[in-house]
Order: C-alpha cells, then structure tokens, then sequence
C-alpha cells in the first residue's frame, strides 16, 4: 500500500497532486486547438440530437451531483440549451417530465451508484437519450448508456472524491463548449479563446498546489477545532463551495455548509460571530463587487473570513483573515482551480483532527444500496 500512495501519507494527498496529470489526461486527445476542434466520438455521433434536446436533465448523487450543478452553468451558458440538475435519488422517485425529446446525462465516478443507475433505468423508460460520463471504465453505468464520454483521471481510492471531479468539470467544459460551437451559439472567434484558455488548466492546477500546499496547511493548524464551517460563493463558484463544504464534512467531521454567497443574508447571516470561519470563493470576474460587499457584511459580525482569491487580489485579500491566491482564469474555469486548495484545506484539517482520511467513517467509495 505504501508504493500505491507513492510516497504520500494518504491516497487522498496523492491524488489531490495528481490533478494536473489526470485534467491533462481527460483533455488529450479530445481538445485540439491547433487545429480548432474538439474531438469527442460521443458528442460528435449523436451531435444533432444532442443539439436538438428539448432540455437536458443531469442526474447523479453527491460530488457528480456539484459537478453536474457546474454543467448546467456551462452548457446553458455556451450552447443555450435548458438544463436541470437533479438528484438521482429524488429524480427516480418522483414522475418527472421527460420524453424521447429529452436528453439525460448521468454523471458518476464509480459508475455504479445505485440510485443514478435506477435513475438511468427510468430515464431510458421514458424515451430519453442517456449520456455517461463515468471514470470507472465498462462499469455499470457505462455500458447501461446510450453513449458517453470518459473522464481519464485513473482510480479513484480516497472515498472523498477530489480528481474525478475536476476531471468531471473538464469533460462537461468540452461538451458545453463543442455543443456551443456546432450549434452556433458559441463563435469561433470565443469557442478558440475559451479552448485555448482551457489547455492552460492543468498547469494552472499544477501551480495552485504549489502556491498554497503550504499556506493550506498553516491555515488548517488554526481551524481544528472548529465546530461549523460557511462556505460560500457565485456563480460557477456556488457549487465549488457546496463540494467544498462537503469535502470537509466527509472527512474531518466537521459541520459544513455551502451556500450561494447573496443568500447569505437570507437566514445563514445569523450564525455569523467570532467563532464562525467562512471560506470564501471569490475569482476577479463574475460579480467580484458583490463578493467584497458580501465580505465586509461577515467582517461587520466578526466572522472568520479566509478568501479564496486571484493573484495579485486587494480589495478582498486586504478586508479577509487569511488569503488563499489561485491564478486567473475565465470564470467557467475558475471552479477547477478553486477546488484545489479547497481539497487541501479539508485535508489537512482532517489529518491535524487525527481522522481516517482516506476511509471516514459511515462511507463507501460507491454506493451500491440505496
Ligand atoms: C464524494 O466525495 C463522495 N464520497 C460521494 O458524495 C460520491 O460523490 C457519491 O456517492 C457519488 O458517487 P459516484 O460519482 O461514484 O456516483
């Protein structure tokens, strides 16, 4: 077991720091820029009816779930079709509104999850096209698809999931941004910038681990004995917070919740004092304004404030308790790199709690009962 963790403490350690390689791995082959193209089988076999799709459902549990809530900011954004994210585990036990028009893409790491495979089922029942996007080659939920796309970020063995994710939002910015260009909403002029911006993720990746594996681990030291964590943020970064919070509740049992950051002043605001810490995601682009205003609402109730930020941020970084700096990218992006030090935060307050990181307690690497 020592030589699969390669040298690190804990499988969860190795394959935070094998993001790079494994986003790289998910990208190549398929994102060809020189020549202009995505190349996906896939999407390109089934392109028109993909593009025809009266609305696309995503269904999957858990982290898929978070990455799922990011495909529906980036396909809605780039290829103007209507999507619905959904739990598998509601979605299959309620009558919804799907025909032959409908297209469903379930989203799983194990590719066996109970729920999303009883999801499938029912979704294919009702005349759907089912697409997969599962890291698990020929698992279940592979072969029961219609067609599907792979993410390539290797085994998975840490329960909490941290590269099949990204790897997860790598595939889905790939389908949004090649439906997007076939169906015209997206020019070429926009289509090539956001490709070429996207080949610079994994080094991006790469450099975020190195900037704050370090300043991730200080911050830890003071927050192990917190009791409850906010994690916040817009846009395409509600969701990293909601997988944020759910990366340190899997494994450092602490209580943690995500939150879209403007909702805060509806009910989460009163929880605020000294004893609260709030990560905050908060990338230059978006609605960067609103964040600062949102930051100064926390620090007027005295609450912990540690600012996930891009580099070179002041406004932020000079109102926060602790900064954490990731480089610049384009908003659709930013979760991938945000994530990141996201992961390590978790992470090492979890090791300083002494807690099983690989194998927390109550939880299985898929869940195959419901
Ligand atoms: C992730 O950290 C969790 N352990 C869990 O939420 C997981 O994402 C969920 O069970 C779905 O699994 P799947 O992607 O294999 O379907």
């Amino acid at each position: 077991e020592q030589i699969e963790k390669g040298g690190y403490e804990h499988f969860m350690l190795k394959e935070i720091f094998e993001q790079p390689k494994s986003i790289h791995d998910t990208l190549r082959g398929r994102l060809l820029v020189e020549e202009g193209i995505i190349k996906m089988a896939g999407i390109w076999d089934n392109l028109e009816r993909l593009n025809q799709a009266q609305k696309i459902t995503i269904i999957a549990c858990g982290t898929s779930w978070h990455a799922g809530l990011i495909g529906e900011y980036l396909i809605e954004e780039f290829a103007r079709i209507p999507v619905e994210v959904e739990y598998a585990s509601e979605f299959r036990y309620r009558n919804p509104i799907i025909s032959e028009k409908d297209i469903v893409i379930a989203i799983s790491q194990s590719g066996e999850t109970a729920d999303t495979m009883a999801a499938i089922k029912m979704a294919k029942e009702k005349g759907a096209f089912v697409y997969g996007i599962c890291n698990v080659v020929d698992s279940s939920i592979s072969r029961v698809t219609d067609a599907g796309s792979y993410t390539h970020a290797g085994p998975e063995i840490g329960v909490a999931s941290t590269k099949a994710f990204t790897a997860q939002l790598t595939v889905l910015s790939l389908i949004a941004l090649k439906l997007g260009k076939h169906n015209g909403h997206l020019s070429n002029q926009e289509f090539m910038r956001l490709c070429t911006e996207l080949e610079t993720i994994p080094q991006k990746v790469q450099e975020v681990l190195e900037s704050t594996h370090e300043i991730t681990k200080e911050i830890a030291k003071s927050f192990v004995d917190a009791q409850n964590f906010l994690y916040l943020g817009r846009g395409y970064n509600f969701p990293a917070a909601l997988e944020g919070a759910l990366k340190l509740k899997e494994i450092s049992y602490i209580h943690a919740e995500g939150y879209p950051a403007a909702e805060m002043k509806h009910g989460p605001i009163a929880l605020i004092d000294e004893n609260m810490p709030i990560v905050i995601i908060a990338p230059r682009q978006g609605h960067y304004d609103k964040i600062v205003s949102n930051v100064q609402e926390i620090k007027a109730r005295k609450g912990k404030v540690i600012a996930v930020v891009n580099k070179g941020d002041t406004q932020v970084a000079s109102v926060a308790d602790y900064v954490i700096e990731f480089p610049e990218t384009s908003e659709c992006f930013s979760p991938i790199i945000a994530s990141v030090p996201l992961q390590l935060l978790a992470y090492y307050i979890a090791v300083y709690r002494g807690a099983n990181v690989d194998q927390p307690r109550n939880l299985a690497k898929s869940v195959t009962v419901e």
